[in-house]
């Protein structure tokens, strides 16, 4: 990488906004139809793998928003995206937008059938969860959690707050299932004989852009890449439900859904 210093302080000013738009990847096993696969290599990254809402974006499946724009009005926002920080998309082609469209009134019609899961009960200790969280489980070391931890992984501060206990144990216990393409975790090698391992944020036609584990960003041009080894799983841990036992897992659940209740100041700016 020492060839293109300049070129690379440019690029990760950037990077974290045109990153997720831009991944490509190979279709995932777990996925159903086109509009599911577009909508795992396009969307998740930014609206969550469930369309409930990442840290880059809100999400789509809330009773206030996606049941109540038309399909015609949904296509626009995909196609020419939105001043608040929506990506266009109109490159994909009309028929990829359609079926994404499609597969998000999927989504939301699956939403509003499993009802409001914010009203859940918090059947866990909350503060036996948050020591856990910043403690023995290391969450903090990946996941922002109001303002503290790593950010090699999405914030945590708001996801509890449009999901329920049973989903958010199951993102735990059970990761990458699906897995996110963004959150993938890839070895890369070069000519040189280096071999650099971290997720792609960033894959054009001549060039990858990979983000290390300490938060590092690589740009590497392809003809100096002589091989990417895909690893099928995010840098999650895989082994928390052996690691932890039930009522810990309960805890951290339930530290989760309490944070995410807490009122801040963002909220104003329509989260
Ligand atoms: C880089 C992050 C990012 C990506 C990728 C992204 N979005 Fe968005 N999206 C946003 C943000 C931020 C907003 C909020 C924009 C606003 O408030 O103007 C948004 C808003 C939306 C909305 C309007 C939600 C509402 O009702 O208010 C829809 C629909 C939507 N996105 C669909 C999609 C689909 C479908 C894809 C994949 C093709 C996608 N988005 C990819 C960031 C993203
Ligand atoms: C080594 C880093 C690392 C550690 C430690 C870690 N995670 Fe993760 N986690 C990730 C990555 C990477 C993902 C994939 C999604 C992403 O990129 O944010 C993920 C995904 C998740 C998701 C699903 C997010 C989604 O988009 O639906 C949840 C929930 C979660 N982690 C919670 C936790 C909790 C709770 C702990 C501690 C018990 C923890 N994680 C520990 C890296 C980590």
């Amino acid at each position: 990488m020492g060839r293109r210093p300049a070129k690379l302080l440019l690029m990760t000013g950037t990077m974290f906004f045109s990153a997720y738009a831009f991944v490509s990847v190979r279709a995932q096993r777990s996925d159903t139809g086109p509009g599911a696969q577009r909508f795992m290599e396009y969307c998740a990254g930014c609206h969550g793998a469930d369309g409930r809402g990442g840290d880059k974006a809100p999400a789509l499946v809330a009773a206030s928003n996606t049941p109540d724009r038309s399909d015609s009005e949904l296509f626009r926002i995909v196609h020419d995206g939105t001043k608040g920080g929506m990506p266009p998309f109109a490159q994909i082609g009309d028929a990829n937008i359609g079926a994404v469209v499609q597969y998000v009134r999927q989504l939301a019609g699956k939403a509003v059938s499993t009802g409001a899961p914010a009203e859940e009960a918090i059947t866990g200790d909350a503060d036996a969860g948050r020591a856990l969280y910043f403690g023995k489980a290391q969450c903090s070391a990946c996941h922002l959690m109001q303002g503290k931890g790593g950010f090699i992984a999405r914030n945590l501060t708001n996801y509890g707050r449009s999901r329920g206990a049973d989903a958010i144990l199951q993102a735990i216990t059970n990761p990458d299932s699906p897995l996110v393409p963004s959150s993938e975790v890839v070895t890369v090698k070069t000519e040189r004989g280096a071999a650099l391992t971290g997720v792609l944020r960033n894959e054009d036609a001549f060039s990858l852009a990979l983000q290390s584990e300490d938060g590092r960003f690589h740009l590497l041009a392809r003809s100096e890449v002589t091989d990417v080894h895909h690893s099928g799983h995010s840098l999650m841990p895989r082994d928390y439900s052996t690691r932890l036992t039930s009522k810990e897992l309960d805890d951290i659940v339930s530290f989760l859904l309490v944070e995410s209740r807490k009122p801040r100041p963002t909220d104003a700016a329509g989260r």
